[in-house]
């Protein structure tokens, strides 16, 4: 087969945890005989210093004309402490979320058995957790209108807005999971507040007669952020509106222990996006220290997701399995720093561990 990717790095330890993705892509690929293309843009904080622009247009069309986007992580923080910066890098990644059409993201949330002890909850919590978040990604309050201030600067607003479209093709892709899966789903709402949470709760109502063997299960956002720190394995396909999916899936990839490993898959109209949950995580930039892992695992969701390789994600995941195992980590999943690998190192590792 041939893969034609598009490879955005982005800002902060974006292009060294990429470097390995693509490494590791590149094995796999010789491995299972297929032609990987790939292809560099720029997005982000570099983008902005680049060409102005957090999201150029050339970075869009290549993104349009490629099978996959595989993109590392956005974010600087000069932007962070300006409040009144006119272009920030995030409005990058949103652009390029509604300009693809990205209306789901997908974040599996599992443990890995060998670091459950890294869990900041105990072991009998998070043991066997294994659920799937799906956050819709371009509707909500994240892009409503109006948006903005009073003229006096005074009196700030935004506007969570919903269409009756919006909210069925993410529920729509929400029951398909659960189908596939325990035939359990929660969604996610404030209803007893919320007109666009009591549209969700309606359209959903009427989706489940479609669905007649998925168990629906209606919580509370307030309450749905308790139970994933109290009882997580409660939960099996989880679905909610942008800004609480923002929220709840940072909170879900806390529990594992290991932020530095969740992948991420943002699906929709067209090109879909892969990419790790964590952020740029500025202070590592350029240290070679980065866990690589979220990201090599987003490789591993892109063949599955966008060329239904299977085997050649199942084989990634193991391979990112048996390095964690083997103790060939980065610092941030090592007791004694000392035998920590580098970024690189534990690429070397992997892509070693794939070779054979
Ligand atoms: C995420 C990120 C983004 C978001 C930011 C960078 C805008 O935190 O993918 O969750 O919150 O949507
Ligand atoms: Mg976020």
């Amino acid at each position: 087969m041939k893969l034609n990717i598009a490879v955005l790095a982005g800002d902060g330890i974006g292009p060294e945890i990429m470097e390995q993705a693509i490494r590791v892509t590149k094995v796999v690929c010789q491995k299972f005989g297929h032609e990987l293309i790939t292809r560099t843009a720029l997005v982000g904080a570099v983008a902005i210093d680049e060409v102005g622009n957090p999201y150029p247009d050339e970075t869009h069309n290549l993104c349009m004309n490629s099978d996959a986007v595989l993109f590392g992580a956005i974010g600087h923080p000069r932007y962070d402490n300006d409040p009144s910066a006119k272009v920030r890098p995030e409005q990058g990644l949103l652009a390029m979320r509604k300009k693809l059409g990205l209306y789901a993201n997908i974040r599996p949330v599992t443990i890995f058995e060998s670091l459950l002890d890294k869990s900041p909850l105990k072991r009998d919590r998070v043991e066997g957790v294994d659920f799937v978040a799906i956050r819709e990604l371009t509707g909500g309050i994240y892009f409503g209108q109006p948006q903005g201030r009073s003229e006096d600067g005074n009196t700030a607003f935004d506007s969570s807005v919903y269409t009756r479209l919006e909210v069925e093709r993410i529920l729509e892709l929400a029951f398909q999971f659960a189908m596939k899966r325990s035939k359990r789903l929660t969604v996610v709402d404030k209803a007893n507040v919320l007109a666009t949470s009591r549209l969700w709760r309606q359209v959903a109502k009427e989706m489940e007669p479609h669905f007649p063997e998925v168990v629906v299960d209606y919580m509370f956002v307030d309450n749905a952020a308790m139970q994933i720190i109290q009882w997580p394995k409660k939960f099996d396909v989880m679905v909610t509106e942008n800004m609480f999916g923002d929220i709840l899936t940072d909170e879900a990839s806390v529990i594992t222990g290991s932020m530095g490993l969740l992948p991420s898959a943002s699906i929709g109209t067209h090109t879909s996006v892969f990419e790790p949950i964590h952020g740029s995580y500025p202070q590592a930039a350029g240290k070679n220290i980065a866990n690589p892992c979220a990201t090599i695992l987003s490789a591993a969701m892109m063949f599955e997701y966008a060329f239904s390789l299977m085997e050649e994600g199942a084989l990634i995941r193991k391979a990112v399995e048996a390095a964690i195992v083997a103790g060939a980590v980065t610092e941030d999943l090592c007791e004694d720093k000392s035998k920590a690998l580098s970024t690189s190192g534990v690429g070397d590792w992997i892509v070693d561990y794939l070779s054979k």
